[in-house]
């Protein structure tokens, strides 16, 4: 049985202990929430008393020292998670470090290879959306998409409020020493690492950056083209808002030679695709979560819970764990979505493309 310390009660630290709780009731996983630590003592006690934690920390060492803690969730914000890491690895913890690692690449590297020696997850959480692995599926050439010839381009839209009211109790992101930067590294990070997922290698970026907001280096408006490898474009519009009642919402379309694919909501939802000369099918949210059930290959009984893609990355991280395999994604696959995101910055700056290394 693994022994869980979070580190940062906030927002996704509550999100990630409330999930292994349900996991945990549902008999998906056997695991022990031992303690809930984070500087602010508040924060701590409530998610101790929410989630069910044995205990409760404000020093790190000490909840970390811990004898049953063997797992530690890293959920601080940014700038924080290489001191993290490296006291948990420095005590041969498993861990899971959301993203983004770090505000460069080169940070990212140096958290991920001071992690090599231990079990490492990062969350990417896209990996784990029903409704992208559905999407990865098809443009492999799965039904209907069988004949669909190569993903050619893809069009990109990810909205969402400036992330400092609403479900958002802090006010870090505003703070580029603490958040690296803007909807880039904070928010599409995400996207970028979806796109490699779903398209292959990225070869070059252009990037334009805008600050509506005022905050020094924190962009709220980004357009990026991206080159692959293979050949095909993407565009991505990625924009930090100022509407409180806007929901937020991915809009990915990809097209391809012979077929075309859109979702709009970013964990489960319904699926449009057009193949040939057919007309359009939708993919109904029930389809999704019953394809997902292959897809992630955690059997029936995860059905309930594959609308969620956070569930999903934590099941999918202890059963690594319990397998003895390497947590996927890992922290290298990270690394190259800063690349990514360092590219975009560099290329926003100059005015000019920038090509990724291989
Ligand atoms: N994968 C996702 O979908 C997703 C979603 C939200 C946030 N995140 C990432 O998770 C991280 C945290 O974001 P958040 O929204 O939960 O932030 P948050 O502000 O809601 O919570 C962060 C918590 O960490 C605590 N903290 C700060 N420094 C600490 C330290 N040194 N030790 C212990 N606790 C400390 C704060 O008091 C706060 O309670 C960020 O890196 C963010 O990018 C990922």
């Amino acid at each position: 049985m693994k022994g869980v310390a979070v580190i940062g009660c906030g927002l996704i630290g509550r999100t990630h202990a409330n999930v292994m709780k349900g996991l945990r009731e549902a008999g998906l996983v056997d695991l022990r929430l031992i303690t809930a630590c984070d500087v602010d003592e508040q924060h701590a006690l409530c998610l101790h008393a929410e989630a069910g934690f044995e205990h409760w920390d404000v020093s790190l060492e000490r909840a970390l020292d811990r004898p049953e803690v063997d797992v530690v969730y890293v959920c601080t914000p940014t700038r924080q998670h290489a001191a993290v890491v490296d006291a948990a690895v420095a005590r041969g913890h498993a861990l899971f470090c959301e993203k983004p690692l770090a505000h460069t690449a080169s940070q990212a590297r140096a958290i991920a290879d001071a992690a090599r020696g231990v079990p490492a997850q990062v969350g990417l959480v896209l990996r784990y959306s029903a409704v992208f692995a559905e999407m990865r599926a098809l443009l492999s050439g799965v039904s209907p998409m069988e004949n669909a010839g190569r993903p050619v381009g893809a069009l990109f839209r990810d909205d969402q409020r400036f992330p400092v009211g609403g479900i958002y109790h802090s006010r870090w992101r505003a703070d580029a020493e603490v958040s690296g930067g803007g909807t880039i590294i904070e928010h599409s990070i995400h996207d970028i690492d979806l796109l490699r997922w779903l398209l292959g290698e990225i070869r070059s970026v252009y990037a334009r950056t805008a600050f509506f907001s005022n905050c020094p280096e924190v962009e709220d408006l980004s357009s990026v083209v991206f080159e692959f490898e293979s050949g095909a474009q993407a565009t991505l519009l990625s924009i930090w808002h100022e509407m409180a009642a806007r929901t937020s919402e991915r809009l990915l379309e990809i097209f391809c030679e012979r077929g075309w694919v859109r979702a709009h909501r970013d964990f489960s939802g319904p699926l449009e695709v057009q193949a040939g000369d057919s007309e359009m099918v939708t993919i109904s949210e029930d389809d999704v979560l019953d394809r997902a059930v292959d897809h992630f290959g955690f059997g029936r009984h995860s059905r309930p819970f594959l609308s969620n893609c956070y569930f999903t990355e934590s099941l999918a991280f202890f059963r690594s764990l319990e397998a003895g395999k390497p947590p996927w994604p890992g922290l290298d696959e990270a690394v190259r979505a800063h690349q990514v995101v360092d590219a975009i910055y560099q290329s926003a700056q100059t005015g000019q493309a920038v090509a990724l290394s291989t």
